[in-house]
């Protein structure tokens, strides 16, 4: 897969910019805060219909503007789309492929697939586990049109149930919390048993990778540790576990006044030679961790949807190594790459051939 062109309007520090882009590597450089990330944004917002760096909306739009365009044509298995994303102040997003509006704003996930890997992924190695509740969902809702609908219909059930835990208690809370449990069970096992076979996946590629990468030295695994039904593996056993551990946590729930189990509270452990790579990695353990998990990543969704996704490395490349640099080129042969950074002449860039370059500066893109 991989991008034609961008076009930009009124979006972040970007009057109005045209970027035609290479089907392999195009490096985007330029001092800070002249626009690199903001490239970035545009293509992850059009991969996930949100951004990847705020959740308000308007900040997307030029500050001097009132609406925003960005338009990505990109080819995937000898098809060409047209992504047309449009957003006034707040006002309502409009999104058009191939010139047809989209009912769902949410059906434009899957549609782009990308992979980003910036210096603030670090923090799914580094953080609790949200970060890494993030990563595995953002994955499959990419790849799994239905993970993505099991998981809002999950989050919205969570936050009615917790609406209820933590109102007035009265007599008939627990006659509506019945209906609740109901719904969040099934939904949050689906999300369960696909987190699982998610997880098993990645954890083979990834430690083939890190075996590589670390010349043989380490074992790199990854452990799901479920909030409920652990080392179950199958959907009946899982929804009849869920089901128990609600029940008996009720009590609780209501004392507590929120929902204390289910998929919101999964954790993925991540181990190198069975030590938590997050309390006892060195910090080049933690990056070979990492880079392993978003190799991996790339190659999960060319498994699942066929073709490899873009790959989009922000300000992240020139952090990395010589050894890092050379196996992340050698791997990404046939990938398309939008890769940002202040200086390019250092990078190690291999046999990598067939490249552009642009230099970005207030809001300018100049191709040279
Ligand atoms: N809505 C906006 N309107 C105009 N400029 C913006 C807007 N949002 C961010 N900017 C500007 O964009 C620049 C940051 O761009 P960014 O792509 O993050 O920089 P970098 O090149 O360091 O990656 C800053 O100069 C910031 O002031
Ligand atoms: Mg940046």
């Amino acid at each position: 897969m991989n991008i034609e062109s961008i076009y930009l309007l009124n979006f972040r520090n970007y009057s109005e910019q045209y970027i035609e882009l290479d089907p392999g590597l195009n490096i985007f450089y330029g001092e800070n805060a002249q626009g690199k990330t903001n490239i970035v944004e545009a293509v992850y917002l059009l991969t996930m219909g949100k951004s990847h760096r705020t959740n308000k909306y308007n900040e997307l739009v030029k500050w001097d503007e009132n609406d925003t365009r960005i338009r990505i044509r990109f080819k995937k298995e000898d098809f060409q789309y047209d992504i047309d994303y449009m957003l006034k102040r707040n006002q309502k997003k409009q999104i058009k492929v191939n010139d047809i509006r989209l009912d769902k704003l949410s059906d434009i996930i899957g549609k782009l697939n990308t992979v980003i890997f910036s210096p603030d992924h670090m923090k799914i190695i580094k953080e609790g586990p949200s970060e890494r509740r993030k990563f595995i969902d953002s994955i499959l809702s990419q790849t799994k049109p239905k993970y993505y609908y099991n998981l809002s219909q999950y989050l919205k059930v969570l936050a009615q149930r917790n609406i209820l835990l933590s109102s007035d208690k009265n007599n008939s809370i627990e006659k509506y919390l019945d209906i609740w449990d109901n719904q969040l069970v099934d939904y949050g096992s689906k999300i369960i048993l696909e987190r699982q076979l998610f997880i098993s996946e990645i954890d083979k590629k990834a430690w083939e990778i890190n075996k590589e990468l670390s010349g043989g030295r380490e074992n790199f695994h990854l452990r799901y540790m479920p909030s409920v039904a652990e080392n179950k593996h199958d959907i009946k056993d899982i929804k009849e576990a869920f089901e128990k551990k609600i029940t008996e946590s009720r009590a609780v729930d209501i004392k507590r006044g929120t929902t204390n189990y289910g998929p919101h509270r999964d954790e993925l452990n991540l181990y190198i030679n069975d030590k938590e790579v997050r309390n006892y990695g060195s910090q080049g353990q933690q990056r070979s961790a990492l880079l392993s998990l978003k190799i991996s990543e790339m190659d999960y969704i060319k498994d699942e949807i066929g073709s490899m996704p873009i790959l989009l490395l922000d300000d992240v490349f020139s952090e990395l190594d010589k050894t890092r640099q050379g196996f992340l080129i050698s791997f990404i042969k046939n990938v398309q790459v939008i890769l940002t950074c202040t200086e390019y002449e250092n990078l190690y860039l291999g046999d990598k051939s067939g490249y552009k370059v642009f230099y970005v500066k207030s809001g300018k893109v100049y191709s040279e």
